[in-house]
């Protein structure tokens, strides 16, 4: 049976996500070469600063590559970055249609498309768009905005939208597949963000591992408030070992001491300063694993991007800790509906993916 480009282009955004943990701040690319309907040579961006996904393909199409089409995920780039411009290893290979997912947001890599066009290659661009643009959320928002993370907002909650029992006991409510993927999101990201309360109720480590070792292993940040944090804790106690950023309001915490832990403290006024804050330090993708009062604070800022949240089939009650406290919220009429990117079931919970409408 011919493969169509739409079911190359499907494959292609399926081998992209190799790259996860890998190849930020690199965008995630796929490549399929399809040869008069055959799948000749697949590849992906594997690592940062190795091959791009387009050479990885077109190596293991050979000579089949002449003549063929090249479907990728992202616009071909066409400068000479870490790597040689895949817009002339396409050329270079005799590639005669090239069928394109999203197009690249990098004003320095752009250009691809019209450089293959003047070179006599038919383009065709805008496949599948909306999928490459959900996969490389991150690379797109830092891209286009510049004054704080892309922000995700990870929730495992029970049917009736609590996140802990009533006497705070979180661990476990969702199961081992979920946790599994939580930690296959954590590789991605550049730093993961609880609430002081959370910090202090789940001990949380924060550390990504499972199946994916990141490149650069995530950041942690605690959001403090007026409370303390406890220096036996994992986040505090190895915070020369992963590096731990408190949040604080102005004159509050015990600086000298966290300080002499190896924690880097902010001293910050307000979420969107500290969002900056963290940006500026180098945290392009955030994610905030909770609790309640940190995902409604953050979501009544308009400071949250895409939410994962994990529904296990289980009810806790009105007496359980609610999923996002403390924003009051507006009318239906104003409520604006978020996108659904992903439903999935993982073992016996499932996973709900939406971005900000
Ligand atoms: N199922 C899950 O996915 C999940 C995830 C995380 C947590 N949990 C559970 O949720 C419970 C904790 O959640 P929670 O809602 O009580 O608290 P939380 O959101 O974890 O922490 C709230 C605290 O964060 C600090 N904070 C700093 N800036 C803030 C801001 N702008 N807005 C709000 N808080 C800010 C304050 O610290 P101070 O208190 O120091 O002033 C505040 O009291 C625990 O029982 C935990 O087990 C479940």
């Amino acid at each position: 049976v011919p493969v169509t480009e739409l079911e190359a282009m499907h494959r292609a955004l399926e081998l992209a996500w190799n790259g996860w943990g890998r190849v930020a701040p690199n965008p995630l690319v796929g490549c399929v070469i399809l040869q008069d309907g055959v799948s000749v040579g697949e590849g992906w961006h594997a690592d940062y600063g190795g091959w791009h996904a387009e050479r990885m393909a077109l190596e293991a199409a050979g000579d089949r590559a002449r003549g063929a089409t090249a479907v990728v995920t992202l616009e071909p780039c066409a400068h000479t970055g870490k790597q040689p411009p895949c817009v002339e290893a396409l050329l270079a290979a005799g590639v005669s249609r090239v069928v394109i997912g999203a197009g690249d947001p990098n004003p320095l890599a752009s250009g691809g498309a019209a450089r293959l066009r003047s070179a006599g290659v038919v383009v065709e661009d805008g496949v599948l768009a909306g999928e490459a643009q959900h996969q490389n959320a991150a690379f797109f928002h830092r891209h286009q905005r510049h004054d704080r993370p892309w922000t995700v907002l990870k929730l495992a909650m029970s049917l009736d939208a609590r996140i802990a029992d009533a006497t705070g006991r979180s661990q476990w409510i969702s199961g081992e597949e979920a946790r599994e993927w939580v930690h296959w999101l954590r590789a991605g990201v550049d730093a993961i963000a609880v609430g002081g309360a959370t910090a202090r109720t789940d001990n949380p480590r924060l550390t990504a591992r499972g199946s994916v070792t990141p490149r650069r292993p995530p950041r942690r940040v605690v959001f403090a408030g007026r409370g303390s944090l406890p220096t036996d804790g994992h986040l505090l106690a190895t915070a020369s070992e992963v590096e731990t950023i408190v949040v604080v309001p102005p004159g509050h915490g015990d600086r000298a001491t966290w300080e002499a832990l190896g924690v880097h403290v902010i001293e910050s006024g307000s979420l969107p300063q500290a969002m900056g804050v963290l940006k500026a330090a180098g945290v392009d993708a955030l994610l905030v694993e909770g609790g309640g009062r940190l995902a409604g604070a953050l979501l009544a800022e308009g400071l949250v991007d895409r939410c994962c949240l994990i529904q296990a089939p289980l009810f806790l009650g009105t007496a359980g800790v609610p999923a996002v406290a403390g924003w009051p919220g507006g009318p239906l009429a104003d409520a604006t509906p978020w996108n659904v990117v992903e439903r999935r079931a993982l073992g016996r919970d499932t996973l709900l993916v939406l971005d900000r409408g």
